[in-house]
């Protein structure tokens, strides 16, 4: 299995993301209800002359997060300032990254459940009542400084809310899931970025496209970029259903958009441990993956698509599994 294709990481080449992003909320496809209640919430905050509340996205991988909050600050008006959690080593890179905002900014933070903790604490203030609580000097004779700071929207994104801690959580007036994506609507935007990248792609084949993306747009345009290879060498430049298929099955990405690792997790409890309940903690070791990494990029799709399930005494496969996997049904997983 090409690991470079359906992978958590961003890659190096997803520098061509930028180009590909849609810039505006009417753009931007899919996940329908959060962007109704933003719609409302931006075109209110714009009315009273206010920033927007502060925004926390969170869900898988790939999803839309950091796009959606690029199209937060382009709707708004605003600048993007933008800072990564496990950037922020000390509070003075907050501090400072606080202190360069300008009224009506966006400060966005990935991976925000990774901000050091004592750190975190600087933000509860400046998101609350704007203001930039500092100690200066050394030991003997430090004092604590205030500094006003004009109003701004944090938004935070991260694959784990649930690492959160709740003082940071509360704090966020707008908190936002994205889900995956529909195949129609993955379909759709298979075809916007085809339009961008400026080639052209057959109704079928962006449905088979989207079909094998696990639900994810990042995948998509991945897979995009790579079928539009193959139909450039093997066809005449259009993609249609045909190299479609042939170049994923190439790529090996199943009919599911199953990747090597979904197969291995899925193998192991079926294999190891008879189908399950099964522990994350024992799946993580078995296959030699990272318990966080499972939770966060691997299971939510594999139980999305009905192959896994969480029950009180741990995970299990289905009938379902048995039979994409093509290993005969136990009488137990027998309905
Ligand atoms: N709703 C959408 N409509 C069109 N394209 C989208 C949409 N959501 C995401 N994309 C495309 O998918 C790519 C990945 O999205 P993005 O980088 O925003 O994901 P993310 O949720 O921030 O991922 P990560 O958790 O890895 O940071 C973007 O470059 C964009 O082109
Ligand atoms: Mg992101």
């Amino acid at each position: 299995m090409d690991d470079r294709i359906i992978t958590k990481e961003k890659l190096e080449e997803d520098s061509y993301e930028i180009n590909i992003r849609p810039e505006t909320l009417d753009d931007y496809i899919g996940q329908s209800e959060v962007k109704e209640n933003l719609d409302i919430f931006m075109k209110a905050a714009k009315m009273r002359d206010e920033p927007l509340d502060h925004t926390l996205l969170y869900g898988p991988p790939g999803l839309g997060k950091t796009t959606l909050a690029y199209i937060i600050a382009n709707e708004m008006e605003g600048n993007i300032k933008t800072a990564s959690g496990p950037s922020i080593e000390k509070s003075g890179d907050l501090a400072s990254l606080l202190s360069s905002l300008e009224p009506g900014d966006v400060l966005f933070i990935d991976e925000i459940h990774r901000i050091p903790r004592f750190i975190e604490e600087i933000l509860y203030p400046a998101m609350e009542d704007f203001v930039l609580d500092i100690i200066v000097g050394n030991d003997a004779s430090s004092r604590n400084i205030r500094i006003e700071l004009p109003p701004f929207t944090l938004v935070g994104a991260t694959t784990r809310a649930g690492d959160l801690t709740s003082p940071l959580r509360d704090r966020f007036g707008i908190v936002s899931k994205l889900n995956y994506y529909t195949i129609e609507e993955l379909s759709k935007i298979v075809k916007r970025t085809a339009k961008v990248l400026e080639c052209t792609i057959d109704d079928d084949a962006a449905l088979e496209l989207a079909t094998r993306s696990r639900g994810t747009p990042r995948i998509a345009n991945r897979l995009l970029r790579r079928v539009r290879d193959f139909a450039l060498v093997m066809g005449n430049g259009n993609i249609d259903l045909n190299i479609t298929k042939i170049a994923l099955d190439k790529l090996k990405v199943d009919s599911l958009g199953l990747d090597n690792t979904d197969y291995n997790l899925l193998k192991a409890i079926i294999e190891r441990f008879n189908g399950g309940p099964v522990g994350i903690e024992a799946i993580a070791s078995s296959i030699g993956e990272e318990q966080t990494t499972i939770e966060d990029v691997y299971e939510p799709y594999l139980l999305q698509t009905g192959l896994l399930k969480r029950t009180s005494r741990g995970r299990m496969v289905t009938k379902k599994a048995y039979e994409h996997l093509q290993i005969p049904v136990p009488s137990k997983f027998e309905e």
